[in-house]
């Protein structure tokens, strides 16, 4: 939002208001306390607890499997390590499709046990009467729209989305029902660009090109740390991952040769 973040804590209107304003926002997900403190730290506007939990921290091949019970679990963690960043908690697959009353009864959760700030839910059309019960409940949402990964089986794979009239009825769809910021995943750029100046609402974009308002990044890919898949859109900002493994590597070594514990890591 600005290039020297202040410390008062992002709001959902505040993060929404930063479109008009022309100030781009920078969005990170984090599962855990610590993460979650350092991206804070680091300035991030707001954090988004993923689903991607399912695929980069339990090692599942989609979010699918991800539980509500697990996405309170990490939001609660994030919360303590988040000061400033808004925290969107994202509801996960099968707890917010049934019923409007499902997802608000859920989303409620999330935010009445876990303390976050706002939810996440996926869709466009098809998810707006969910999107308006929440919000008439006083809960902010984020909508997600394009690639959208709990879909997986159904778009036959984690495929770039090119419909231009289904991407734009969408974001459409999710601003009328009052969401306050849309995610726009696996898009052409131009097509991302389409729909930030489509809608009023803040676009967050993941492989959507740099015309949306703001960009977001799986903390895992950003640092090197999941190996299993590297979407050509994750810049990868450091290589953890190795950093780690030379490390470990290090420590294994120190202790067979006997060097780890030395004298200054041992009482008397
Ligand atoms: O679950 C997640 O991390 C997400 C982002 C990829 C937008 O939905």
């Amino acid at each position: 939002m600005s290039a020297v973040p202040s410390p008062r804590p992002v709001t959902a209107p505040e993060f929404r208001a930063a479109k008009a304003r022309g100030a781009k926002l920078a969005v990170v997900t984090a599962y855990d306390y610590t993460s979650a403190r350092l991206c804070d730290e680091a300035g991030v506007d707001c954090i988004l607890v993923g689903d991607s939990v399912g695929m980069v921290v339990q090692g599942h091949p989609t979010s699918l499997p991800v539980t509500l019970d697990e996405m309170i679990y990490h939001t609660r963690c994030v919360m303590r390590g988040a000061r400033r960043a808004l925290v969107v908690a994202d509801l996960p697959f099968m707890t917010y499709q049934v019923s409007p009353r499902q997802a608000v009864r859920n989303a409620g959760r999330l935010m009445k046990e876990a303390g976050a700030h706002a939810v996440k839910l996926e869709g466009g059309v098809r998810a707006r009467d969910a999107i308006r019960a929440c919000v008439d409940a006083g809960i902010p949402v984020m909508g997600h729209v394009g690639l959208t990964p709990q879909s997986v089986h159904q778009m036959g794979g984690f495929k770039v989305q090119r419909d231009t009239e289904q991407l734009l009825a969408d974001a459409l769809a999710v601003e009328v029902a009052g969401a306050f910021s849309v995610v726009v995943e696996g898009v052409p750029a131009d097509l991302g660009a389409k729909v930030t100046g489509a809608v009023g609402i803040p676009t967050v974009g993941i492989g959507a090109g740099a015309g949306c308002d703001g960009q977001v990044l799986v903390f895992h890919d950003m640092m090197g740390l999941y190996p299993d898949f590297k979407p050509k859109f994750a810049k990868r900002y450091a290589d953890l991952g190795a950093a780690i493994k030379a490390a470990t590597e290090q420590y294994c070594r120190e202790v067979r040769e006997g060097a780890f514990p030395a004298a200054e890591h041992t009482f008397r």
